[in-house]
């Protein structure tokens, strides 16, 4: 048996007719930048994730860079994060002109250890990005509560949270903006390259519309300098129709988190994720923690297991940040993590022999290498 790690051609499949219409609505009335169909979008998944405004924008990270500069995040400015996450979350610091702080995971949800923040908090502090890694919100009511004590906006990184919850609350619309990508494999994934904020906040929704369109407060005058960040109509139109389906997917990765958590929660060095209290997890990836990860991996993939690796190296020891002094030490527990990380087939449409199929494999080669 094979099984792919992720297969977009399965979820497209039974929406091929609706998408290519709703791609040609927008070729026929050329709203190809921004436009009717991006707003329609906007106002769904405003609604979607229980928040007053969405901005739809090119991609996740132009959603937390432009969320920092909306915020008067810049240069000489710290902003606290964490390191297990992908590069983008460090980058649109670096782009907004400060520098990222991190601080260590907890060991059981993967996600920034709220006991660390108060700590890491300087006089240059501007702002705290905690990251729903995996699709598991961070507790975020203590870090609400040291950011609001420390007046610190909170930029919640939720590109891999699309529906997930924390107690009742929807993913990005706790902080003061949420973040979202819409790559093509993330749980609400477009047909090409797209992200948005979600907001409560009226002015910081205008901020973020207006600096995604060249930072024009109309047409041809430009009240700041911006940037094109603008989503484009053909994604907005097959967002519209994909986050119907959410939900419903949602539900099934959740489905499949469970099996695999019966058939590998048993089994000697295998770690499963844990849910911690009031959250509801979107398994955006579902990573287990092994021992020798890597020829684990290789082993699962001579037998038609296809795994992924979310991240091999975290982004304090990552060379592009080098710059920044950490050295391997500093953060043990996203070290370890990295280390250990293995991410099995996640996707709604795997099958129940897929997932049996997976669970066996992996009990035998996590057993064999030993
Ligand atoms: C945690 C996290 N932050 C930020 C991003 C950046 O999103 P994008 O690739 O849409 O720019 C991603 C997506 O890959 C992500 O997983």
């Amino acid at each position: 048996m094979h099984v792919p790690f992720l297969n977009l051609r399965a979820a497209h499949d039974p929406l091929r007719a609706e998408l290519l219409a709703a791609i040609g609505e927008v070729i026929d009335t050329s709203a190809f930048a921004g436009g009717p169909f991006v707003a329609k979008f906007e106002a769904d998944f405003a609604a979607f994730c229980k928040s007053e405004h969405a901005v739809g924008l090119g991609n996740g990270t132009d959603a937390l860079w432009l969320s920092l500069l909306a915020l008067g995040v810049g240069p000489g400015d710290e902003v606290i994060t964490v390191p297990s996450t992908f590069l983008a979350t460090a980058e649109a610091i670096t782009y907004a002109g400060a520098k990222p702080v991190f601080i260590d995971i907890e060991e059981d949800t993967y996600t920034m250890d709220a006991a660390l923040l108060e700590k890491a908090i300087t006089p240059r502090t501007k702002a705290i990005i905690p990251v729903h890694l995996f699709g598991q919100v961070a507790d975020m009511d203590p870090i609400m509560q040291v950011a609001r004590k420390h007046g610190l906006p909170v930029i919640e990184d939720a590109c891999q949270a699309h529906g997930a919850e924390y107690n009742g609350r929807a993913a990005g619309s706790i902080g003061d903006t949420g973040c979202f990508s819409f790559y093509p494999g993330k749980n609400l994934g477009a047909l090409g390259e797209a992200g948005a904020v979600v907001t409560n906040s009226a002015e910081l929704k205008q901020k973020i519309q207006m600096l995604r369109d060249h930072g024009q407060s109309r047409k041809y005058y430009h009240a700041v300098v911006g940037w094109n960040a603008r989503m484009d109509g053909f994604q907005g139109a097959a967002l519209q129709i994909k986050l119907k389906h959410l939900a419903k997917g949602n539900a099934a990765r959740r489905e499949h988190a469970r099996r695999y958590d019966e058939l590998l929660g048993n089994v000697e060095g295998v770690v499963i994720p844990q849910v911690a209290r009031g959250r509801v997890h979107v398994y955006h990836i579902y990573a287990i923690r092994v021992q020798g990860r890597d020829s684990v991996l290789q082993t699962l993939a001579s037998r038609g297991v296809s795994c992924g690796i979310h991240y091999p190296v975290p982004v304090h020891l990552q060379e592009a940040y080098r710059s920044l002094g950490y050295a391997r030490g500093s953060f043990p527990v996203a070290e370890r993590c990295a280390d250990e990380f293995l991410s099995l087939p996640m996707f709604p449409e795997l099958t129940s022999e897929q997932i049996e199929y997976v669970g066996r494999e992996v009990s035998k080669v996590v057993g064999e290498s030993k």
